[in-house]
């Protein structure tokens, strides 16, 4: 397959893009607003990188693609109060690429979602219960509105392929540190105070590894049709948040809390089953803890 990549530069891209097997081709776009230049070190393939923004793939370059893996994305979903616009183009971007990708007969399209499109209070989420949809945050929301957008749009020659990723953990060459697990481990490196959102505590959330979601990222791509035009919840594991600072405790003993007030409003703790994903046979490995330790590792140089 030859398969664009857009955001290949990512924290999860940047992955993706060792972990594709040799046999495919790789395009990567990304306009390096994230500037991570670093992703690019040390590949060993070759692949095709196109430094430019979503809006400005041409059908051309869509021209010979089998498959396009669309990450590139505003991600800050705790900032994403203050970002409309942002998000706004986010939708945009993913609609005019879905309509690119239809014109030009590209047969997959996949789109990583959130699990966060959850909140209610049924204790475990399915992906295709529609009941239990409740975006969390303005970032949740335009994830929502896009896998409709994305259903509406595709599902005859070009096929979606969604995934509602748990937060994602683990290092990556593009590591970002914006999510829960990451920046927690950064925040105890440098010896400030966790900052917490205090209702979160004893909260149940999905994780999972970077490993992982690029691993069920392929596993779908190459998977038989039957795998396509589906949604799929992935993660390593459901963990509640007081265990995790637990597990930081245990590594870094002086370890202090910050709790502030969440932003968000009538959130609910859940877990979300994995089931459907692992009925085909894709079984996730990444543990949550040891990740934790290998970061603190290498952010083990700073005083
Ligand atoms: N990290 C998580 O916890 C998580 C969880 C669920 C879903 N996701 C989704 O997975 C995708 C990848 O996440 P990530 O953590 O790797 O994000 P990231 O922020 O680390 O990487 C995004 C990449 O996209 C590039 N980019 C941004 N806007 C662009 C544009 N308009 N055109 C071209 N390139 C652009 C950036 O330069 C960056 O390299 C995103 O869509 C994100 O919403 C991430």
């Amino acid at each position: 397959m030859r398969i664009m990549i857009t955001g290949g530069l990512g924290h999860i891209g940047s992955c993706l893009i060792r972990q594709i097997p040799d046999q495919h081709d790789v395009i990567v776009v990304d306009n390096l607003s994230s500037q991570r230049y670093c992703s690019l070190f040390s590949l060993t393939r070759k692949i095709t990188f196109l430094e430019k923004s979503v809006e400005d793939i041409t059908v051309s370059d869509l021209g010979t693609v089998d498959a396009v893996i669309h990450l590139a994305a505003y991600t800050n979903a705790a900032k994403s109060f203050d970002a409309k616009s942002a998000l706004d183009r986010n939708v945009k971007d993913a609609k005019d690429l879905a309509l690119k990708c239809v014109h030009t007969k590209v047969k997959a399209f996949l789109f990583p979602s959130t699990a966060s499109v959850y909140g209610s209070d049924v204790e475990t989420m399915v992906e295709d219960d529609e009941s239990l949809i409740n975006p969390q945050s303005p970032y949740a929301l335009s994830k929502w509105k896009i896998e409709n957008l994305l259903k509406e749009t595709l599902g005859n020659d070009t096929k979606f392929i969604i995934v509602r990723f748990g937060t994602i953990f683990g290092s990556s060459p593009g590591m970002g540190f914006q999510t829960a697990i990451n920046k927690f481990c950064f925040q105890v490196s440098c010896g400030v105070p966790l900052t917490v959102w205090r209702e979160n505590l004893e909260f149940m959330r999905p994780y999972l590894g970077v490993k992982d979601a690029c691993k069920s990222i392929i596993h779908l791509l190459e998977g038989p049709e039957s795998y396509k035009n589906k949604t799929y919840n992935i993660l390593s594991g459901n963990y509640n948040l007081s265990d995790i600072i637990e597990s930081l405790k245990n590594k870094v003993p002086n370890l202090e809390l910050n709790l502030i007030k969440s932003p968000l409003i009538n959130q609910h703790s859940y877990k979300v089953s994995d089931t459907k994903i692992r009925s085909t046979g894709y079984v996730p490995t990444q543990d949550l803890n040891e990740e934790i330790s290998n970061t603190l590792v290498l952010l083990s140089g700073i005083k």
